[in-house]
């Protein structure tokens, strides 16, 4: 579904979110492999993360929904069942990496499947590590399907991490929770830490290098779990709360996981004017409100190292990038590529559209010059962080803009224009 924008005039208001995506999808995760009874308060009510319940429900798990909150009758580390059908994990990359680190394990056949997008995506990275613990798999040139034989038992792995993925890594440790030894992944450029926190992992930083150490010991047991505000779901309405003149947003118990936020400390070192305070930490998770006010932007080099830290909320940094002085340009960010679509060639695409030069390379793009078209007609690839980024970017146009899918958005903010309209008087 079409859908258009006009220009607003200022950001107004308070939002909360629900739950983090990435937290969201652990917490159904350890709950459905613990033994026994756990709750989730505010669980992300996104698709990706009902692909990871529809997921567990095949494997034995059981969801109820209670008033506000997710009560999940847990599997146990012996008795998962073998799935009377193919896992369908819809569009979630999340899920189907994750997911793999268990079934990699089991003594049933199983197989995993997904929407015409993850299809596409590369799972060589997962399939890799899980094979040299053990595992038995055979897949569509290292895409999906995936489907994995029974083993007797998943061997432990000592593994450094080729590329700095927060799914490769979580995989590798949830194999390594059906060995009594412990398998060590070593990751050498940060990426989000949900699963050590979560599961209380022990790790080593040495010389930049971080050791991250799971064993059956680490297996999760049934728990309670209070689910932060998803952090990248704000950073749109942070962005347009920046970049709209008179405007002032206050963002209540939002994640503030530190790998999580770098596109902040990249903001606030352009100019915005953002305000953090920290109020709480949540199974290990730590959360608060932040205050954002309108802002004028200057664009700086983005680190390399921090890119794993942003790599979600590049689309969007990109828009602040737009209309910041000065070139905004990215490198080092090739692993855009391969998310649910190709995100460098989508965002070029669409500002080339706008008349902005654009200059695309292999890791990443540069943007120069000024917005020439006052309307925008933009392409969303059906991907939910490209369709928010020009939601966002045609309420900034003098004469508005469109996007050509809405319902997209629903794979991580099924809220997100209820959330327009409530800051934005529209
Ligand atoms: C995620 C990790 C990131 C991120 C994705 C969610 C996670 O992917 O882009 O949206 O929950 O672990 P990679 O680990 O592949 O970089």
């Amino acid at each position: 579904m079409k859908l258009s924008f006009d220009k607003i005039t200022s950001v107004k208001g308070e939002l909360t979110f629900k739950g983090d995506k990435s937290i969201s999808h652990r917490a159904v995760f350890f709950s459905s492999m613990a033994e026994g009874i756990s709750t989730i308060f505010n669980l992300s009510g996104c698709e990706d993360v009902n692909s990871t319940i529809n997921a567990f429900e095949l494997l034995g798990a059981k969801f109820n929904y209670e008033d506000n909150k997710l009560i999940v009758k847990g599997i146990g580390k012996n008795n998962f069942i073998q799935p009377v059908k193919d896992i369908y994990c819809g569009n979630s990359g999340t899920t189907a990496r994750l997911i793999s680190g268990i079934l990699a394990s089991q003594k049933f056949q199983s197989t995993i499947t997904g929407d015409d997008s993850l299809s596409l995506r590369p799972m060589r990275r997962i399939i890799e590590p899980l094979e040299k613990m053990g595992a038995k798999i055979s897949h569509n040139n290292f895409k999906l399907p995936i489907t994995f034989s029974p083993i007797e038992e998943i061997r432990p792995i000592r593994y450094e991490l080729k590329i700095p993925s927060a799914q490769v890594k979580s995989a590798i440790l949830i194999a390594g929770l059906f060995n009594d030894d412990f398998t060590e992944v070593i990751e050498t450029v940060p990426s989000r830490d949900h699963t050590e926190r979560m599961l209380n992992l022990d790790f080593k930083v040495q010389n930049g290098r971080k050791r991250i150490f799971s064993s059956s010991r680490n297996y999760p047991c049934n728990n309670e779990y209070s689910i932060p505000g998803d952090i990248s779901s704000a950073s749109f309405f942070i962005v347009l709360a920046i970049l709209s003149d008179n405007s002032n947003l206050l963002i209540k118990n939002i994640s503030l996981n530190p790998t999580r936020i770098a596109f902040i400390d990249i903001l606030k070192q352009m100019g915005a004017d953002i305000l953090i305070e920290e109020i709480g930490v949540s199974n290990g998770e730590p959360f608060g409100n932040i205050k954002v006010s309108s802002s004028r932007l200057k664009n700086i080099e983005i680190p390399s190292f921090l890119i794993p830290n942003l790599i979600d909320e590049i689309p969007i940094l990109s828009v602040a990038g737009v209309f910041a002085e000065g070139d905004f340009c990215i490198s080092n960010a090739t692993e855009l590529r391969f998310k649910e679509t190709d995100r460098i060639s989508a965002l070029c695409k669409n500002y080339a559209s706008m008349g902005l030069s654009v200059d695309e390379f292999e890791d990443g793009f540069s943007i120069s010059g000024k917005v020439k078209n006052q309307y925008g007609v933009f392409k969303t690839f059906n991907d939910h962080r490209i369709a928010m980024t020009f939601s966002i970017f045609s309420m900034l146009l003098d004469r508005g803009g469109e996007i050509d899918n809405a319902e997209c958005t629903k794979v991580s903010n099924p809220d997100f224009f209820d959330q327009i309209r409530l800051i934005t008087n529209i």
